[in-house]
């Protein structure tokens, strides 16, 4: 099974990843994380990614697929994952297309999470991991305009994509999840 969780910044796709996949039993895999992990073991993906995290910029494609290519080959991710923050640009959302392909695999939902400008930056400042600040946060929402939100598009065109409001309480929204997701996935 292969879920994909697309939202901007802080609408809260680490925190409704957690519970589907303990839910459902299935693995997560959130590219931030992952990220963050390499920086805090500095190793050569740490130092590549760290610039561009800190300044709210994406991290390119080909660095990005490529983690993501060899993590979800390796079991248990194989028999089941959530991707939290990817894809969220064209190029890696066809870059999975065809890793899937390859494998004769495919998406079985793609959950959009949809909360308010004003609530996310309150979330953001609230919480205070490094790339927090209101000057990153700007960025961070700007970037998921111009470069992840035509992914809306791109799925909402094959018929997969699901829109669920990402407001009021972490429980409120785990059960909208639960009952929007396509049958058969509960
Ligand atoms: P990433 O780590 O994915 O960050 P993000 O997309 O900016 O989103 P967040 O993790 O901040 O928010 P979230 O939606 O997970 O919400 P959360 O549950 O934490 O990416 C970081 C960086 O890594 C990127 O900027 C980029 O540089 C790089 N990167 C990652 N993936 C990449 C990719 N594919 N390509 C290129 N670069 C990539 O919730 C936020 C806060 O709100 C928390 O404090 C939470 O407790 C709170 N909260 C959650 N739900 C609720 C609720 N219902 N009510 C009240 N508070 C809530
Ligand atoms: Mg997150």
């Amino acid at each position: 099974m292969l879920i994909i969780f697309i939202g901007p910044p802080g609408s809260g796709k680490g925190t409704q990843a957690s519970l589907l996949c303990e839910h459902l039993s299935i693995t997560h895999l959130s590219t931030g994380d992952m990220f963050r992990t390499a920086i805090q073991q500095e190793t050569e993906l740490g130092r590549h990614a760290q610039d561009f995290i800190n300044q709210g910029e994406l991290v390119p494609d080909q660095l990005v697929v490529d983690m993501v290519a060899e993590a979800i080959s390796r079991p248990p991710q194989a028999d089941g994952c959530l991707l939290d923050g990817f894809p969220r640009s064209l190029p890696q959302a066809e870059s999975l297309d065809e890793i899937l392909s390859a494998d004769g695999n495919g998406i079985d939902a793609v959950l959009e999470l949809d909360v308010d400008e004003d609530t996310l930056v309150a979330r953001l400042l609230d919480r205070q991991r490094p790339d927090d600040t209101l000057e990153t946060i700007k960025n961070r929402l700007e970037v998921y305009s111009q470069q992840t939100s035509p992914l809306l598009d791109y799925y909402r065109q094959r018929g997969q994509l699901t829109s669920i409001d990402g407001k009021g309480t972490v429980q409120d929204v785990h059960e909208r999840i639960l009952a929007d997701l396509p049958s058969g996935k509960t």
